[in-house]
């Protein structure tokens, strides 16, 4: 008799078969109970860190200077903290894989200049920290044009790339962004580029979800490897390129294309009169 017409074998199989699932489903609860740990441990040390500057404030003999730099340090962990509730926000969005959900974002005309820019001021004051000055080169985007893109998501996922670029720099260094517009492929590519940590043997490792290298384990504020996964996924769902590189005396370069037009024609583009989406 075939297996088909067996029922008892059948009965064994489906068996089988719901044991199997029931241990995936188990794996994945517990990959999300660890992933929940993660997001709540991570969020509460910049929080912590932020109540005892806080703390620091309150102390009666506290010079002008003093206070200066505690509440410089105050906005440096609101910083990490915002950054790192837009990632698990986006997080959730992306395991889902909701490419339609993030193409309902209009599309807007966004330099990326200024944007870069503001970015960068956001970062600087985790940068001076260790003395490490971000730099952008706004002549070479002097002949760039604006790209059709979805704001909020591209500006996080340069805000990822630029906010590793601090944590994994080394002290007393620079980190600079410039941007390259090839007028006839259409594009705007924007590096990155800073001097740390090297990157590992096959660089693209590093945009898979969940990758850190054994360097980057040891560097604060800790991370969860999401952040390069979400860029990726950011700027694929734009059509775009986005690739990583390191020279041999050590410079890592993170390259992010957008084509001009973006997605025109396959996603709502914003009216400006529209002032509700940010
Ligand atoms: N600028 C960089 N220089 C060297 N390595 C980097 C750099 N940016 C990212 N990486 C590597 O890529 C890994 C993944 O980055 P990311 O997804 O942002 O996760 P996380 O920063 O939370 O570790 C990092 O752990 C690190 O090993
Ligand atoms: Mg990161």
């Amino acid at each position: 008799m075939s297996s088909v017409d067996d029922p008892e074998r059948r009965v064994l199989e489906l068996e089988r078969k719901c044991e199997n699932l029931t241990r995936q489903l188990e794996k994945v609860k517990a990959e999300q109970v660890t992933y929940l740990q993660n997001v709540s441990h991570q969020l509460v040390a910049p929080l912590n860190a932020i109540k005892w500057h806080i703390e620091n404030l309150t102390e009666a003999r506290l010079s002008v200077d003093r206070a200066k730099k505690v509440l410089r340090s105050i906005y440096s962990q609101s910083t990490i903290a915002v950054h790192l509730a837009k990632n698990f926000a986006l997080m959730s969005n992306l395991e889902e894989d909701h490419a339609l959900t993030a193409l309902k974002e209009p599309l807007q005309s966004v330099p990326l200049c200024p944007l870069l820019i503001n970015l960068a001021d956001d970062f600087q004051p985790l940068g001076w920290d260790k003395s490490i000055q971000i730099g952008v080169d706004s002549t070479t985007f002097e002949k760039a044009p604006p790209v059709l893109v979805m704001k909020p998501l591209i500006s996080q996922a340069f805000s990822n790339i630029i906010e590793n670029a601090v944590k994994y720099s080394d002290s007393d260094s620079e980190i600079r962004i410039t941007g390259i517009h090839d007028s006839s492929a259409g594009t705007v590519t924007v590096e990155v580029t800073n001097r740390g940590i090297p990157l590992p043997k096959n660089f693209a490792d590093v945009f898979e979800r969940g990758f850190r290298s054994p360097e980057a384990k040891n560097k604060y504020p800790a991370g969860t490897g999401f952040g390069l996964y979400i860029a990726r996924r950011i700027v694929e769902l734009h059509e775009g390129k986005i690739t990583a590189n390191m020279t041999k005396h050590g410079f890592v370069t993170f390259a992010v294309t957008l084509s001009v037009k973006g997605l025109e024609g396959k996603a709502r583009v914003r009216d400006p009169k529209d002032r509700t989406a940010s």
